[in-house]
């Protein structure tokens, strides 16, 4: 299926501004991640926020190493508001939406989860709501396992998908999640097709990788990869997909750190990236504790990202999600940070359209997070 690149001419009033990091719902329109993979195992085996015991130690290590760079130059051209949006692709699409819920196929399974946006009433009959294989009940504030309920049958924690010509397993998380999330399609096809398009094999990083769906994407294509997450866990199903898909041989480096610490450190070398993508939580922990808060460090991974950047690169790929902010905020710093590098920063939202049961409807759409994106051209 195709995925859509579409530019609105009158934008949908954007979320609020403001951050209210006590808040523990998302802002509207906008996935919330602080609940998902950035939680790693606890000592109870469920996941819970990465590595939560150095904590002191952590909070020196989270200040920044070093200052902005003083940027000058013209600020790139801009598009907004950009959709990026996707009516799914492989073994995913989004059958049905309403009453803050959403009805999604994963394969051989129907599954409802919340989804607060969802503010409108359902298209389908409750009956095909009720003939579902899972459903994510719980409180996602709480804490604890028990929130799927499997109506047909038990199943098992995972089970095979299939994505952009990759294998990996979708998951039945605590939190609600299932190991992939969907509407970065459109990212992801965009990157496939500038490695297949390079004359060169393409360097890739992605920073809050979760379970590698992106990185095994790259390395399919042909690009060399360098994948970071905090949590050992998502790691591991990371290393575990890269079998799946039969990958093992490709050239994919699985780095359990920190982003910020790595990405200082890649500075300090010199490594240099075709495409970075960079899809942090509106907050984390790094393995060591290591504090992330979206807000007050992207600044500071975007500067340090686009001293990353090869001379020829093909892009710099941001998603934000479960903040309260406009896709302006990350529109604007991107523009900042890229003064002088000429190219365009194109910046909006991605959403996911509904397609029915059989997939090929058009439907309503679900908007998921931010995102901008710069590249050269
Ligand atoms: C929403 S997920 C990213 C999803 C991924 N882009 C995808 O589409 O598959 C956020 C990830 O950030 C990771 N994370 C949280 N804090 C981190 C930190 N300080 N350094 C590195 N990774 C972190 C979490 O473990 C989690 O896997």
């Amino acid at each position: 299926m195709k995925n859509k690149e579409r530019r609105p001419g009158a934008t949908r009033k954007a979320p609020a501004s403001g951050n209210n990091r006590s808040s523990s719902r998302p802002a509207a329109g906008q996935r919330r991640f602080e609940d998902a993979p950035a939680r790693a195992e606890s000592a109870k085996g469920r996941e819970r926020p990465a590595a939560e015991a150095p904590r002191a130690a952590a909070q020196a290590e989270a200040q920044p190493a070093r200052a902005l760079i003083e940027r000058s130059g013209e600020r790139p051209a801009e598009r907004v508001p950009v959709i990026l949006e996707t009516p799914g692709a492989g073994d995913f699409h989004l059958i049905d939406s309403g009453n803050q819920l959403k009805l999604e196929q994963y394969g051989p399974y129907r599954i409802v989860r919340p989804e607060g946006q969802a503010l409108w009433k359902p298209s389908l009959p409750a009956h095909v709501w009720e003939k579902v294989d899972a459903v994510f009940t719980g409180d996602i504030d709480e804490e604890g396992a028990g929130r799927w309920r499997f109506p047909r049958e038990a199943l098992g924690e995972t089970w095979p998908l299939q994505l952009l010509d990759v294998d990996f397993h979708g998951r039945f998380t605590s939190f609600r999640h299932v190991g992939v999330f969907p509407e970065q399609i459109v990212h992801w096809t965009w990157m496939k097709n500038e490695i297949e398009a390079a004359k060169r094999p393409l360097k890739v990083l992605n920073l809050f990788g979760y379970t590698g769906v992106a990185s095994l994407v790259a390395a399919r294509a042909g690009a060399e990869v360098t994948h970071v997450d905090a949590s050992k866990k998502a790691i591991g199903w990371g290393r575990e997909n890269q079998s799946l898909s039969r990958l093992d041989r490709a050239p994919i480096r699985w780095i359990c750190e920190d982003a910020m610490k790595f990405i200082q450190r890649e500075e300090r070398r010199g490594n240099r990236y075709d495409i970075i993508l960079t899809d942090p939580p509106k907050f984390g922990r790094g393995p060591n504790g290591e504090v992330w808060q979206l807000f007050d460090h992207l600044p500071l991974m975007l500067d340090i990202c686009r001293e990353l950047l090869s001379r020829d690169a093909r892009g710099l790929v941001l998603t934000a999600y479960s903040i309260r902010a406009s896709f302006y905020s990350i529109h604007e710093l991107m523009r900042e940070t890229m003064r002088g590098r000429g190219g365009v920063v194109e910046s909006g939202e991605l959403v996911i359209r509904e397609s029915g049961l059989s997939g090929k409807e058009t439907g309503r759409a679900l908007s998921t997070s931010l995102f901008s994106r710069w590249v050269p051209k």
